[in-house]
């Protein structure tokens, strides 16, 4: 038999994680925020690499390691879409594109992915925010994404 805090407990507890799934599936249906995944490991994805796979259509194979992404530099036409696989050499790093939402952690032994579509030309920032040591702050890259029609 149940003691009734045990129960009104429970019912929270029930109500807490309903609300917890509810805004995930929030996030990624209304908001069209493309959640993290965690891929299995594979060494390819140390390898620095912008891989072009159609008109639009681009991987990235993002390297944190002490103090600096590789590759700093991506160029991407407008419109592109980037899938970006992301590893650490060696500690924890942060990888977060502030304007595009995206909010990663780059893994030891671990590889995360998320994909983002870019519409608009510029230079978006992509930095570090997990301190990682003493050059944490200098820790950053940056995607290219340029206008043709200004070609
Ligand atoms: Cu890398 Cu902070």
């Amino acid at each position: 038999m149940l003691d009734k805090f045990e129960r009104k407990i429970i019912t929270i507890t029930g109500i807490i994680t309903m609300l917890f799934i509810f805004s995930i599936l929030y996030a990624k249906t209304s908001r069209r925020i493309d959640l993290p995944e965690c891929l299995p490991y594979n060494k390819i994805y140390e390898e620095p690499k912008v891989i072009k796979l159609d008109t639009n259509l681009y991987q990235v194979h993002a390297v944190a390691q002490m103090w600096q992404f590789q590759p700093a530099q991506i160029y991407i036409p407008v419109g592109s879409t980037v899938d970006f696989y992301l590893t650490s050499k060696d500690v924890v790093h942060g990888f977060n594109i502030f304007e595009k939402n995206v909010n990663m952690m780059a893994v030891y032994g671990g590889v995360n992915k998320t994909t983002v579509k870019f519409d608009e030309p510029g230079v978006y920032k992509i930095t570090c925010h997990e301190y990682c040591g003493i050059g944490h702050h200098n820790m950053q890259a940056e995607v290219i994404v340029n206008n043709p029609s200004a070609k």
